[in-house]
């Protein structure tokens, strides 16, 4: 299955911070009437590097990072307990995009799990009392009487705590990638990372070499990883010293990627 992608993200579109650029982004996707635009494949890997991916909804972001809610005692609770470290996507794929981002996730404050808490839908807030996320219950019907049990507890309160184990993540990004598809495999690839980050992909002694314009095609491609493209994909990279406000954004080279679609 081959098709042409007609889009383009060039080095001069690219905004002045990650936030901004996934803010125009998202805004297209809800623009174009994407089904659930602020879904995002959230990957995360328990403390023996064992991953596993699951959709969350994104609720907020800034240039701190992006939140999305949850049960702390789920299986994603648990493993970003162990492991800090989280992967995720979204994947707007009419629009031939993907946006990905690195980072290290957090709880929020309580103080901004509680508000958010305070304007999600009653049911809502009752499932989260009621839903042990990710854990194996006999059937449904035993999920229903908590929920029957959480109303009367609740009765007469308006409104409803979040509970001690449910709130925020923050993940705060160390990379974020936006990729738009374009004609003959000639894909756009921009990152807006640390350096530290980039450096940590395979080239630690990058973290001295402050211009990294001098460097070589061969050189960034053993760098990044990616091979010369037997299909060519074009990915540009953009390094950062630091991710927020990204101030100062150096072009290193138009890198190859190698993509098999
Ligand atoms: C469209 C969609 C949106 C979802 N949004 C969330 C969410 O915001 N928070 C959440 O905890 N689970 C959400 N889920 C459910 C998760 O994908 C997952 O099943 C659940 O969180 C348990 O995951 P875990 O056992 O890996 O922790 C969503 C699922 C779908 C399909």
């Amino acid at each position: 299955m081959r098709r042409e992608y007609a889009g383009a993200l060039i080095e001069g579109d690219l905004a002045a911070t990650w936030s901004i650029q996934f803010g125009r982004w998202l805004g297209d996707a809800i623009a174009a009437d994407l089904p659930e635009p602020n879904a995002m494949v959230l990957a995360t890997a328990d403390g023996q590097g064992r991953p596993g991916a699951r959709t969350v909804l994104l609720k907020g972001y800034d240039e701190q990072g992006f939140v999305f809610y949850t049960n702390y005692d789920s299986r994603k609770g648990r493993e970003l307990a162990a492991n800090p470290h989280a992967s995720a996507v979204f994947a707007w794929l009419p629009l031939q995009r993907q946006v990905r981002i690195d980072g290290v996730a957090a709880p929020v404050s309580r103080a901004e799990t509680a508000e958010y808490f305070r304007v999600r839908p009653r049911g809502a807030q009752v499932g989260a009392w009621a839903s042990p996320q990710s854990a194996v219950i006999g059937s449904r019907s035993e999920l229903e009487a908590a929920v029957t049990a959480t109303e009367n507890r609740f009765a007469g309160t308006d409104d409803l705590p979040a509970p001690p184990n449910w709130g925020g993540y923050r993940l705060v990004p160390e990379a974020v990638e936006f990729w738009q598809g374009r004609e003959s495999r000639l894909h756009d690839r921009l990152i807006l990372c640390h350096l530290e980050w980039f450096a940590d992909e395979g080239r630690p002694d990058l973290h001295a070499a402050r211009d990294l314009t001098d460097l070589g095609l061969d050189e960034l491609d053993s760098l990044t990883g990616h091979r010369a493209p037997l299909e060519a994909e074009h990915a540009a990279l953009w390094v950062s010293r630091e991710l927020h406000p990204a101030p100062d954004h150096r072009r290193v080279h138009g890198s190859a990627a190698e993509e098999r679609v």
